[in-house]
């Protein structure tokens, strides 16, 4: 869904040749259906946020909206925000400019902004600019056709109430993207953690914890039509909790987890995010456990130096971190883990970065995503620390930074050569029909000849001969 390549200025973005070509498996809608109405949309940021278009879609498709991946034939589009850099705010501000243009040949044509940026920007793109004629928080979504309706009669409208209940339990997404292998499954809302540079708990409020009843039977509808891996998303999927009104019981995530892999051996289960301060050895255990939940843990350490894990409020410190570390290799030897890293964040010195530095070769990540420190309004940070580490300060490290992760990824991947790993096949690969791709346990991505009667959600033996710092070659064996 995203590129999973790390990026310069790139939160697991999506893949820019794939924005908006949204195409529908499970419709298979790539024109208009007469006698409907279309809408088209397309997502930014992370994971969460295309899980939400899913939802999105799913609510709309009640009302009537089928789904389109040509702008100029919809009556609707909707772009769902991010807001977690500065950078993502400017191109959501270009796109606005270019569906004004798709407006002014086609009047009634709606536009909306979803997500992470609505509420933020509402009153200047709503009322100031009147770019947009609406403008939907990330908890409002069921509001949305009563929103469209009366913009549909030439009101401008707006609802980013937050809710400390919303977790869309009942709403069957429509996949948007999918390859009819691979899904997400949201478990949880929002976040409670305040990290001092986020803007996440403004932008989706509170945390709450969906039901796991309901986790378990959307796990189960899509083993049965054909899906065989299941990530389960949540800002900080460690604190998951759920207590159940009548009996009591309490389920946490691990528990989860496990409820999810007893759905088939067939069925992978992967999740994300994990918080280090939250990470137990008893989630470890559960992995351990089950053959088919995937051993690879995404554990952001954002720092590896302790006084600025303090200032950004991560609540552990380098000691702690690293302890995690030790687990996860003492109880799961095989495990990949992957990381977020911010460079340059405020006060940040030469030694304390250094400390990233090394932190990331005793962690030794898979794979990171990182980034320069990018001040958001409103934030603990913009409220009590300055943005005081230079531009080019913190690209340089920045820069360092990626080119240590991508020299570790290809000596891990360098490793494997050899290696015989079970491979769930996706599709076909980006560069050439004549192979197919899929990712192995630890997550990474294995390219290797078609070979007659596999097919996409096959599981097959991959044996490794090749690799670069972000593929291993091979063949089915
Ligand atoms: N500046 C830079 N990176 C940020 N992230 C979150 N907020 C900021 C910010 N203000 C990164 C963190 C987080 C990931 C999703 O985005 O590394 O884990
Ligand atoms: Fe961006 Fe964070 Fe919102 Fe995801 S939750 S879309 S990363 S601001």
């Amino acid at each position: 869904m995203y590129d999973s390549n790390p990026t310069l200025d790139g939160i697991k973005t999506i893949d820019e040749s794939r924005q908006g070509s949204v195409f529908y498996r499970e419709h298979q809608q790539h024109g208009k259906t007469p006698g409907l109405k279309h809408f088209y949309i397309e997502s930014y940021g992370c994971q969460m946020n295309f899980s939400d278009s899913e939802i999105v879609a799913s609510i709309l498709g009640e009302v009537g909206f089928a789904p389109t991946r040509n702008m100029e034939e919809s009556d609707l589009i909707l772009i769902n925000t991010c807001s977690i850099r500065e950078k993502a705010e400017e191109t959501v501000r270009k796109r606005l400019k270019t569906f004004e243009q798709v407006k002014s040949v086609n009047p009634g044509l709606k536009v909306g902004v979803l997500g992470c940026m609505a509420e933020r920007l509402k009153k200047q793109w709503l009322e100031d600019e009147k770019l947009v004629d609406l403008v939907v928080g990330p908890d409002a979504y069921r509001d949305l056709p009563n929103l469209i309706g009366a913009a549909e009669e030439g009101n401008r409208m707006v609802n980013v109430l937050l809710s400390r209940e919303e977790t869309y339990a009942d709403i069957n997404p429509v996949r948007l993207e999918t390859n009819g292998v691979t899904a997400f499954i949201s478990i949880m809302r929002g976040c409670d953690n305040m990290c001092s540079f986020c803007v996440v708990p403004f932008t989706r409020g509170r945390e709450r914890s969906r039901d796991p009843f309901s986790v378990v039977a959307e796990a189960r509808d899509l083993f049965s039509r054909g899906y065989r891996e299941v990530t389960l998303l949540g800002q900080n999927v460690d604190s998951y909790k759920w207590d159940n009104p009548e009996t009591g019981e309490h389920t946490d995530f691990a528990d989860l987890l496990e409820m999810t892999a007893l759905v088939h051996p067939d069925l992978r289960v992967r999740f994300s995010t994990s918080h280090p301060k939250d990470m137990t050895d008893k989630v470890l255990h559960t992995m351990a456990r089950y053959e088919n939940i995937c051993e690879y843990i995404h554990l952001p350490v954002q720092s590896g130096n302790s006084r600025i894990l303090d200032l950004m409020n991560r609540t552990y410190d380098r000691e702690w971190y690293m302890e995690r570390i030790d687990s996860i290799r003492r109880i799961l030897p095989e495990a990949a883990v992957s990381s977020d890293i911010i460079t340059g964040f405020c006060s940040e010195t030469e030694e304390e970065h250094q400390d990233t530095l090394s932190i990331m070769e005793y962690a030794n990540f898979s794979m990171s995503y990182m980034f320069a420190y990018s001040e958001r309004p409103g934030t603990l940070a913009a409220r009590k620390y300055a943005d005081d580490i230079p531009e080019d300060v913190k690209k340089r490290r920045l820069n360092e930074v990626i080119r240590l992760q991508t020299a570790m990824a290809h000596r891990n991947n360098q490793q494997d050569i050899g290696k015989t790993f079970r491979v769930l096949v996706e599709r076909d690969s980006s560069r050439s029909s004549a192979d197919h791709c899929g990712r192995n346990s630890q997550n990474k991505m294995c390219v290797f000849p078609k070979k007659d009667g596999i097919n996409p959600g096959d599981y097959v033996m991959v044996r490794i001969h090749d690799a670069t710092s972000a593929t291993l070659l091979g063949e089915i064996v």
